[in-house]
């Protein structure tokens, strides 16, 4: 099958899911060094997404937004909220949970990622070039006041996810 874009995004969900492994591989130890790492790849991720690839096909959709948009931008919100305060088993227990639901609403059949790629099949070439040219985006660091989890929570639950139910059942 032809579809670069799709290879592109997933593989970049593959390989960021990598780094965040190997930052907590000790739950109770984690890695800051590969854990910045994952921050600045997923939020430069979200990034490719809400500015090029998302926007892109809705330009090419008459200015519609796709049917999954609103509520991946409403997930893509409550992730990068969750990478503010530091990482704690807890958080990294919400945050890979929303993740999956998030990537396979992506890469599933019929998904974003399908959708976005067969918009814009007359770009593709375009496209992957201005996506190899994104430049990482800075991170800044952590925020450990209440109030950094407290509007975490609060993303999470506009876009559909309750972070104590989620620590309390898996
Ligand atoms: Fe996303
Ligand atoms: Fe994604």
């Amino acid at each position: 099958m032809n579809n670069p874009l799709y290879q592109f995004f997933t593989n970049d969900h593959r390989r960021i899911e990598k780094i965040l492994e190997k930052a907590i591989a000790d739950i109770n130890n984690i890695k800051d060094e590969y854990y910045q790492e994952f921050r600045a790849g997923l939020l430069t991720h979200i990034k490719m997404e809400e500015k090029i690839l998302f926007l892109e096909a809705q330009k090419a959709n008459n200015n519609t937004p796709l049917p999954l948009a609103g509520e991946l931008r409403l997930e893509h919100g409550a992730i990068t909220s969750l990478m503010v305060p530091s990482p704690t088993a807890d958080l990294i227990k919400v945050l890979k949970y929303v993740l999956e639901a998030h990537d396979l609403k992506e890469e599933k059949e019929g998904g974003m990622y399908e959708a976005c790629e067969s918009l814009t099949t007359n770009q593709t070439e375009e496209l992957l070039e201005q996506l190899k040219n994104v430049t990482l985006t800075p991170i800044h660091p952590h925020n450990d006041a209440p109030i950094a989890l407290e509007a975490a929570k609060r993303a999470l639950l506009r876009a559909g996810f309750d972070y104590d139910k989620i620590v309390a059942e898996n």
